[in-house]
Parts: C-alpha cells; sequence; structure tokens
C-alpha cells in the first residue's frame, strides 16, 4: 500500500467497526491503570497554589479579546513567571475540574472516555520560587515533583532535542506532555492513538488561551528528536513517550 495512504488511513476512524472491543482489557476486567505515573518516594514535592489563591493573581480578561488575540509567540523577555501563573497554567492545561467534588477523570481539557494519557513535564528556566531544573505535575494533588535540577548543558540538550529552536529552551518554562497509551488503549485498543493526538490539540490549545490571560504567549512544538526528548525526560519511550512542547514566556 502507498505510504501516505497508510498514514491517511490512521487519520480516518474506520478501523472502530473492526475492533472486538470484548477484547479490552477494561472488558476482560483488568484494573484501570492509574490516572498518574508513580513518583520516586525520596524525592522533592512542591505544593502548588489552588485556585482560591493563584485568581487574584490572574487579571479578568474578555474571552472574545484573548481568543482573538492568540498568537504562537517565540520571542520572549527574562521576565519571571510567577508560581501562582504556572499554577494557573497548569490548572487550565490538566488541572481536575472539581476537586474533591468530581472525579478526577474530569479535567478542564476533555479526553476521549476521560481517559487522560497524558503526564506534563515542566523545564522550568525561570519561575520565582522554583529552581530551575525538570519536574512533573501532579494533577491529582496539585503538587510538582522534582526530576532534577538544571546544570549548564540542560538548555543546551534541551535545544538540541527540538532540533535547534533556540526559543523553545529560550523562555520562563518549557511544557513538555508525554502520553502513557496505555491508558487509552486499556479502553479503545487501536482507535486510542489517533484520539491521543486529538487529546493533545486541547490542551495546547488551553495552554495558549490561558497564557494570553496573563500577558505571556507560547507556541505549540510538534519539531522534536523522539529518542533525545525522551531521554532528557528519563522516559522509556514505549510506555511513556513525548507527544508535544510549548515554551511559555512573558513578551
Ligand atoms: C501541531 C502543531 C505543531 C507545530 N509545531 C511547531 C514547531 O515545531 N515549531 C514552531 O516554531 N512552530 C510550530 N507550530 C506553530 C505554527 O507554526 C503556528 O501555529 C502557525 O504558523 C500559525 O501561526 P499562529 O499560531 O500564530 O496562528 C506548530 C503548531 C501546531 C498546531
Amino acid at each position: 500500500m502507498d505510504k501516505l495512504k497508510i498514514y491517511r488511513d490512521f487519520l480516518k476512524d474506520s478501523i472502530r467497526k473492526k475492533i472486538d472491543f470484548r477484547k479490552t482489557d477494561q472488558h476482560q476486567g483488568v484494573p484501570a491503570p492509574p490516572l498518574q505515573e508513580k513518583c520516586d518516594p525520596n524525592s522533592q514535592r512542591i505544593s502548588l497554589p489552588d485556585k482560591e489563591t493563584w485568581r487574584s493573581f490572574i487579571e479578568k480578561t474578555d474571552l472574545v479579546h484573548t481568543i482573538g488575540n492568540r498568537q504562537s509567540r517565540r520571542n520572549f523577555n527574562a521576565e519571571y513567571l510567577k508560581i501562582e501563573e504556572l499554577a494557573f497554567l497548569l490548572w487550565a492545561t490538566q488541572g481536575q475540574r472539581d476537586p474533591g467534588q468530581q472525579s478526577p477523570l474530569f479535567r478542564t481539557v476533555p479526553s476521549a472516555g476521560a481517559r487522560h494519557s497524558f503526564e506534563t513535564y515542566l523545564f522550568i528556566h525561570r519561575v520565582e520560587k522554583l529552581s530551575a531544573g525538570l519536574y512533573r505535575y501532579l494533577p491529582l494533588s496539585n503538587e510538582l515533583v522534582l526530576i532534577y535540577t538544571s546544570d549548564q548543558h540542560t538548555k543546551r540538550n534541551l535545544t538540541r532535542a527540538v532540533m535547534g529552536q533556540k526559543f523553545v529552551a529560550d523562555c520562563a518554562v518549557t511544557f513538555v506532555w508525554t502520553t502513557v497509551p496505555y491508558r487509552m488503549e486499556w479502553r479503545y485498543l487501536e482507535i486510542a492513538h489517533r484520539v491521543i493526538l486529538l487529546d493533545a490539540g486541547h490542551v495546547c490549545q488551553n495552554l495558549y488561551l490561558a497564557c494570553e490571560a496573563i500577558h505571556s504567549g507560547t507556541c505549540a512544538i510538534a519539531a522534536y528528536d523522539q529518542e533525545a526528548m525522551d531521554d532528557l525526560l528519563q522516559v522509556d519511550g514505549e510506555e511513556q513517550f513525548t507527544v508535544y512542547l510549548a515554551p511559555v514566556g512573558k513578551y
């Protein structure tokens, strides 16, 4: 089969009719995978400000203006992001919709079957109260977990991993989303992969709009060196791997 046809077919939902849903792990009674990857119990965790705290830092914005002003921004100044602003961006992209009241399956972004296969990694370069380094967001407890602190090579390695797109590391914080595909495959088998990428679009669009609301900018990044990025994040590249990035900064 022509290569392009194979890739075009991946965009279609025709495969749904061929799937025997009785064979899914969900249907076979396998427990659902966790919604959040485990952390090293010895790692440092940082509590993020909750919605009541960061709300006062976010100016009231007009939605029509915010949507109309959205654009990809690649030039960031040296200003630091406040930790409250970062907490708002994380809430907007993966946060729980109504923690304590609703299931953690319900977030500020939609997800096919509410499976939420993403983990959010952050290369923090300039955020008040946080040391530079690689962190992961824990949406179920609204915390960050430190994976490693930056050294003089971190920014250079990140720039290399995004094929020399310098602005991706020249910002306040670089968001990187990985997927844990089994969370989606558990219910959807081969349908999972198409909807994982559809899900990613919603996450990044919320980041664009939330950034505009705090006078910051971002740019979706889908061009990167897969193996180099996965190595930087210390994920295995099979059960979890990078799908999308977005640098954030003031402009
Ligand atoms: C899926 C996707 C992947 C993209 N990848 C990159 C990228 O790797 N590098 C980059 O500089 N811009 C990237 N962009 C940003 C586009 O170039 C940008 O959205 C487009 O030029 C339109 O500009 P606007 O976002 O300001 O409307 C990407 C955008 C999307 C939606």
